[in-house]
């Protein structure tokens, strides 16, 4: 199969109708899209990003409206955050219509993962369609997820069809999980809206404590979203650095180049201390890095506020071993 990257929507949403299967743009990283209500369509999706069927899989809608027809007993707290974040980087936990989608999506659980996206393309897409998109990160499972049609097509090319191609991803970190205890929002995966931004409109929002990675989901694992170079996380980059005794060494740094280092071996997130450039840039300067044959990538952890509490996340995660 040759895989296709373009803009075409209406391709998209043929190729889509007919069981197939399309890479699509949301604000946060591409996703891996087919028939949501469809199991033949969800089973390729897991067969081409080489995922385990026990992971379930976010279901994609046009708009809070469709929320019912999937979910049930949605709590008040979360109708007032979907009139806040949708559509938007928001995923939220409900307990799932019976009937609804098939169990393959979900394998089986209770709860069903929906979010409205918010980049324009995939919203029109949605639109044009009488089925929601099941679609998880665009990247094989545990590798680095994609920002751009590019890095799909590299990741991807000869599984899918089509890469419908909506520019680099605005936000370009996954979006945030939630889980409802009664009416009290508990977020499951930091994501691209910070936690004090929920806490801001939902008073009592809080981090699920102990959400141990092997009962709720693949964001959560310890290893995930690595690179194939090694890749260490470090508090202090230049104390670090002064240690450092390896071959060809990569680094990523929050503002600016270390010294003494060569700066084509190097990113910088942002230049300017911005966390939202920084997770805009996040996952392609790591696409970057891994492509340079490097002995090692060292990666400078960022403040832990705002959307920095998410960017660390993926960096411990992509720092830790394999086996973990
Ligand atoms: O921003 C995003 O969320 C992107 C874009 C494409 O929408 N999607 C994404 O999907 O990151 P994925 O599959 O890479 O991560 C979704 C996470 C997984 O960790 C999955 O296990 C979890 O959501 N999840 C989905 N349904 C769940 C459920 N019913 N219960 C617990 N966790 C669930
Ligand atoms: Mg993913």
């Amino acid at each position: 199969m040759t895989t296709e990257v373009g803009s075409d929507i209406a391709h998209a949403a043929a190729l889509l109708r007919q069981g197939g299967l399309v890479a699509i743009p949301t604000e946060t990283v591409y996703g891996l899209s087919g028939n949501g209500t469809d199991p033949d369509a969800i089973r390729r999706i897991f067969e081409a990003k080489g995922r385990p069927l026990h992971n379930p899989l976010i279901l994609h809608i046009s708009g809070v409206d469709d929320l019912g027809k999937y979910a049930l007993d949605v709590p008040e707290s979360a109708r007032i955050l979907a009139s806040h974040f949708w559509p938007g980087p928001l995923t939220m936990l409900f307990k799932k219509r019976p009937g609804s989608v098939p169990d393959i999506l979900n394998n089986g659980l209770a709860e069903v993962a929906i979010r409205v996206p918010r980049h324009p393309m995939t919203l029109a897409l949605l639109r044009m369609l009488d089925f929601p998109l099941a679609a998880p990160s665009a990247n094989p499972f545990g590798y680095i997820s994609p920002t751009t049609a590019e890095h799909v097509q590299r990741q991807l090319a000869g599984r899918i069809p089509y890469v419908l191609d909506g520019g680099p991803c605005p936000t370009g970190i996954e979006s945030t999980i939630l889980r409802f205890e009664g009416e009290r929002p508990m977020v499951l995966r930091s994501g691209a809206i910070p936690i004090e931004a929920l806490q801001a409109i939902i008073e009592g929002t809080d981090i699920q404590a102990n959400s141990s990675p092997k009962i709720v989901a693949p964001g959560m694992l310890a290893s995930h979203y690595s690179p194939h170079t090694p890749f260490i996380l470090v508090d202090d980059l230049p104390a670090f650095l002064a240690k450092v005794q390896v071959g060809k060494v990569g680094i990523m740094a929050f503002r600016e180049h270390a010294v003494g280092f060569p700066t084509h071996l190097q990113a910088v997130l942002s230049p300017t201390g911005s966390l939202e450039e920084a997770a805009q840039n996040l996952y392609a300067a790591m696409h970057h890095l891994d492509t340079l044959g490097l002995d090692m990538i060292i990666a400078e952890r960022l403040p832990e506020n705002g959307i920095g509490i998410a960017i660390n996340d993926r960096l411990t995660r992509a720092a830790t071993e394999k086996s973990a």
